[in-house]
């Protein structure tokens, strides 16, 4: 008997550690997936904890989960204490006790990450987690064309347009799409993305090459900023063609009249030093230059 009574105790004792280590566990993810909120960069992140609406609250800790580390705390508030709150999240962060929610103010792309909302109904601590992406606008994309003739194999004639899209300011990282182009007729000749290494947004620059034969109206987009529209391998329009016919016309009149003075400063060069036409020379008619020349 002396023998068993050590081994209850030890059955006793164990069965106290495992009853503590589930009190101590009451910590329990209520929430499945995160919930996925989004901030645009220096503007307001608005976190919900989720709340059980019969329950008094005694304590609510948000943190911040950080990889190989314990979380850190960010805001909260305790009804028996006042709690610390790190002076980088002070003057950032506001809890509303009676909806649960914290705001964030100037969100920087070091706030993005996994949140935890850690609620107190007395003993029990449901936790809930929420995932913060922080997005940055891209600038809308500026759009260029430079155009040129292009013979095709069977004569009709196109045009080679080469396209370049730019914008800047953004992040994530994304890419250029275009609108009204078909893809298979497209060769891209330059494709850059870069990071701001301090303001970590990121600028996008491509270039393409289009063959096309009838008007198209193209735009292009990063992410949700979108290009204003041109229009590359548009027909010459009525007024090009009348003005490049006028134009052929005066060219035309302007030569004839050239040769026309030409032939006349001709015909005087030639003219016999006649001494009696001599002092009179410019009286001399054009259809009598040539008979005058004939009869030398
Ligand atoms: C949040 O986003 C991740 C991936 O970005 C996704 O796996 C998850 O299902 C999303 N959660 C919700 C609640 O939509
Ligand atoms: C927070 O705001 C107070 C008052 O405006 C200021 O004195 C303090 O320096 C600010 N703290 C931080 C960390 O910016
Ligand atoms: C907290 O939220 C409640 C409900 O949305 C609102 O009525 C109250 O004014 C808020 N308190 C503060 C300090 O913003
Ligand atoms: C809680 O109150 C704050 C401040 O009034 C408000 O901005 C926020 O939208 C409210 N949240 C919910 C979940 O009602
Ligand atoms: C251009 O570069 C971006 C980023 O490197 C990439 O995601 C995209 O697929 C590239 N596009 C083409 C057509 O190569
Ligand atoms: C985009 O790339 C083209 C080709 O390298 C370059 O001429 C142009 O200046 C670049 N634009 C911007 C905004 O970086
Ligand atoms: C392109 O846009 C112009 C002006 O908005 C419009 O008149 C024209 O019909 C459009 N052309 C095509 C091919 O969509």
């Amino acid at each position: 008997m002396s023998l068993q009574r050590p081994c209850l105790y030890i059955h006793i004792y164990s069965l106290a550690l495992v009853m503590i280590l589930v009190l101590g566990t009451a910590t329990t993810d209520v929430s499945g997936p995160p919930v996925n909120i989004t901030a645009v960069l220096g503007h307001t992140a608005t976190f919900k904890c989720p709340s059980q609406k019969s329950k008094i609250v005694t304590r609510l800790y948000i943190q911040k989960v950080v990889e190989n580390r314990d979380d850190k705390f960010i805001n909260g508030f305790d009804s028996s204490r006042k709690l610390d709150v790190l002076p980088e999240y002070q003057n950032r962060t506001k809890v509303n006790q009676t909806n649960l929610s914290m705001e964030m103010t100037d969100v920087s792309f070091s706030d993005e990450g996994l949140y935890k909302c850690v609620v107190f109904y007395g003993r029990v601590e449901p936790f809930s987690v929420i995932y913060l992406k922080v997005t940055a606008k891209y600038s809308v994309p500026t759009i260029e064309k430079q155009c040129s003739e292009r013979k095709n194999g069977d004569g009709a004639a196109g045009k080679s347009c080469q396209l370049s899209c730019s914008s800047t300011g953004g992040y994530p990282q994304s890419a250029v799409k275009w609108a009204e182009l078909n893809p298979s007729l497209m060769s891209v000749v330059h494709n850059e993305s870069s990071e701001d290494p301090i303001s970590k947004t990121w600028t996008i620059n491509q270039t393409i090459t289009y063959n096309c034969d009838h008007p198209i109206n193209v735009s292009c987009a990063v992410d949700d900023a979108v290009s204003p529209t041109i229009t590359i391998c548009e027909a010459e329009s009525f007024s090009v063609r009348v003005i490049i016919a006028i134009v052929l016309v005066l060219v035309f009149v302007l030569l004839l009249l050239l040769v026309l003075m030409v032939m006349k400063l001709c015909c005087r060069r030639h003219q016999p030093e006649d001494p009696r036409d001599s002092d009179d020379e410019n009286a001399v008619p054009l259809a009598d230059c040539h008979s005058q020349f004939k009869s030398v």
